[in-house]
């Protein structure tokens, strides 16, 4: 049953270049950063072109036997191992699995809930306000604090990450990137309280969770007995590491030696790592700066969108957001921070090995040399993809030595930017080709006119030097454990044909989209519903300099003529639109989440095989609230749950705390982003 009681009326989709992203979204997310110009203002080669001859020989030969094709040439994968469903005494075969369970895909739908399949459950399991931290306030809307936000779960919940612990127990670990403060706060609450409560809201949670009370379900460990719980916020001391640590550019006056960071700002997405940690990555952090930018750094400010146009008033409350008085502290955020949750004492770190951009996030896999390579998004309209190979080896085995010196793999190696080109098509295989340019290795650049430093801090300067390929909106970019192969989500770019012609993110330049569920499929320019691209590195090792790249995904309406999935039977699909974060079950399914649906449904979860018969097949697994997105994902181990994160429920252009477009998850008269576990129940 839909689930709005006397709620604002929603508005049509809007036209913005986040697809359906109202006005509002874009203030608060990404400080409007569609409105302003494009960053990349390099001659850069672009990837449509490329893309648009790989898709047109899909065309001709069929849409059939191309994905599935080129898989079987390369020999990366499998068909799925035949599913072993436990059979109740009497009834019908259920597979508690996600990875292999059967299941009649949602349809799309504008209801104001979470829904999941027939024969599933879901349920939320933390909610912006509950407690993380002892001394923790019962939530209260009408009388908020800084202090006990730094005590409660964050706002806008985006990456999900679990860990195990003992006694059955899991660690989850939670981003929450930005705040909508007209949904937060009454009206006429004191401005300067909502700077301080809005601040504490951003940054990350570390939760311990205990199986709930159904198989698959999961429950906060009572905060008293929950000795890791731990919130991460804008007063948190970070240290800087690697080769930029100390640089000139990373002092203030309240840090000189430019080595340590208060605080996390729009941490979006993320992802564990072998030995146990987080990585979480800082995107839209320029949004947060007014003021007067110093024209020393002019070029560098342009490059990432800092202008001190912020209307949030931050420096009122910390003078360090002014950018007259502090025109070095947006150096100290755009990094990747890496969080150890097992012990809520460690100091996070930002990696300055890793690069300085609007980072989505980053994701590690490990070659079979030993070495460590993470993969990277800048999530700009017309920026790149990045990659990270560790100097050291990983140490194997669980002890404290071992973890101490896999905790140092960050700081050390070599960072590359992506260029894709399509001389390598080949007519079984459908195949571009691309190549990683080094930028720097911790000891030596290789761009002209680059220091080390120049390169990690002014990361997107350096790599417009070297010709790496403009992409459509890196968001989440991730190694599926199963093939070797690696999954990236371009979200979208509205841009693309008109005002934005030489960015070559995405093949397509007209799309299909609906302003709603029964209205009828009209073209609109640009690239409106995203693409999800497959990478395989060449020898099947993340440290290779060349690879292979397949389009799995042309996302849209499957009526759409634009529109391709893997390869498989387009009638049988489920529509998706603007793919954002990705994950991974035990089976390597892909499961992509979405936000910005422009086909007139609400947001979503998405179950892809990416190998066998199955190939392509988008099932739709779950729908979000009113105009929410769908963030995490995250599969738990034994395949048994899937976790969600639901981010700004209720986020529609004249929405104001008095007069909400959603009041999910229906517990208060005012929406709460929540971590939702969906189930067999
Ligand atoms: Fe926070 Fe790129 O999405
Ligand atoms: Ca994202
Ligand atoms: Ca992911
Ligand atoms: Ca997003």
């Amino acid at each position: 049953m839909t689930r709005r009681p006397n709620l604002l009326p929603l508005l049509p989709a809007s036209s913005g270049p986040h697809g359906s992203r109202s006005a509002m979204t874009c203030h608060y997310r990404c400080g409007d950063a569609c409105s302003q110009p494009v960053p990349n203002t390099s001659a850069n080669p672009e990837f449509h072109t490329v893309a648009e001859q790989a898709l047109g020989r899909r065309a001709l030969l069929g849409a059939g036997a191309a994905g599935a094709a080129a898989l079987a040439v390369s020999g990366l994968v499998a068909e799925p191992a035949a599913a072993s469903p436990r059979r109740p005494a009497g009834g019908r075969p259920v597979d508690h699995r996600v990875s292999r369970a059967a299941f009649t895909a949602v349809p799309p739908n504008t209801d104001d809930r979470v829904t999941v399949p027939r024969g599933f459950r879901s349920d939320v399991v933390i909610r912006w306000g509950d407690p993380v931290e002892p001394g923790a306030p019962a939530f209260d809307v009408h009388a908020q604090t800084a202090a006990a936000q730094r005590k409660q779960f964050g706002y806008n919940n985006d990456y999900v990450g679990l860990l195990p612990l003992g006694r059955g127990e899991q660690l989850l670990v939670v981003n929450h990137e930005y705040t909508n403060e007209n949904l937060m706060f009454p009206t006429g609450t004191d401005p300067e309280l909502v700077k301080e409560v809005a601040m504490a809201a951003h940054g990350m949670s570390v939760v311990q969770l205990r199986r709930g009370g159904r198989p698959g379900s999961w429950t906060p460990v009572p905060v008293r007995k929950a000795r890791l719980n731990r919130r991460i916020h804008l007063d948190t001391r970070f240290a800087l590491t690697g080769p930029a640590a100390g640089d000139p550019r990373l002092r203030t006056s309240a840090d000189p030696k430019g080595r340590t960071v208060r605080g996390t700002l729009n941490n979006c997405a993320g992802g564990l790592t072998p030995w146990g940690t987080v990585l979480s990555g800082e995107e839209n952090f320029n949004q947060y700066f007014e003021g007067e930018p110093d024209p020393a750094y002019a070029t560098s400010y342009a490059r990432y969108g800092i202008n001190g146009g912020s209307t949030r008033g931050w420096a009122t409350v910390d003078p360090r957001f002014d950018l007259a008085r502090e025109p070095h502290e947006p150096f100290r955020f755009g990094w990747v921070v890496e969080v150890d949750p097992y012990d809520p004492r460690s100091t996070p770190r930002k990696h300055t090995m890793l690069g300085r951009f609007k980072h989505e996030g980053a994701n590690v896999t490990v070659a079979r040399s030993g070495h460590v390579v993470a993969y990277m998004g800048d999530d700009e309209r017309g920026d790149y993809i990045y990659k990270f190979v560790s100097a050291k080896r990983m140490a194997k085995g669980r002890s404290r030595a071992a973890r101490r010196h896999n905790l140092t793999l960050l700081t050390e190696g070599t960072l590359y930017v992506a260029r894709f080109t399509g001389d390598g098509l080949d007519d079984d295989t459908f195949d571009g080709t691309g190549s990683w340019i080094p930028l720097t290795s911790d000891k030596r650049s290789y761009v002209d006119g680059f220091s080390v430093a120049d390169v990690l801090i002014d990361t997107r300067l350096a790599a417009d030097q070297v010709g790496p390929t403009r992409m459509d909106r890196p968001e989440d970019i991730e190694p599926n454990p199963v093939n070797g192969r690696v999954y990236c989500a371009l979200t979208n770019n509205s841009n693309r044909g008109t005002t934005h012609p030489a960015d070559e993110a995405n093949p397509v330049t007209s799309s299909m989209v609906r302003g709603s569920l029964d209205a009828p499929l009209t073209p609109a320019s640009g690239n409106r519903n995203g693409y999800v691209l497959e990478l395989a590195e060449q020898g099947d090792d993340p440290r290779a300099l060349r690879f292979r790249w397949n389009l799995l995904l042309v996302c849209g309406d499957p009526e759409a003529p634009e529109t391709y999935f893997g390869g498989f039977p387009k009638e049988k699909v489920s529509p998706i639109s603007c793919p954002d974060n990705v994950a991974f079950d035990s089976q390597g399914n892909l499961w992509v989440s979405t936000d910005g649906n422009v086909l007139g449904s609400h947001d979503g979860l998405f179950r892809v095989p990416v190998a066998g018969r199955s190939r392509g097949k988008v099932e739709q697994f779950l729908t979000v609230p009113v105009a929410a997105e769908t963030c995490g994902p995250f599969i738990t181990r034994d395949d048994r749950t899937v976790f969600v994160a639901v981010q700004h429920p209720g986020e529609a252009d004249g929405a104001t705390f008095e007069s909400q477009a959603s009041t999910w998850p229906h517990t208060d008269p005012f929406p709460r982003p929540s971590v939702v576990a969906a189930y067999r129940g």
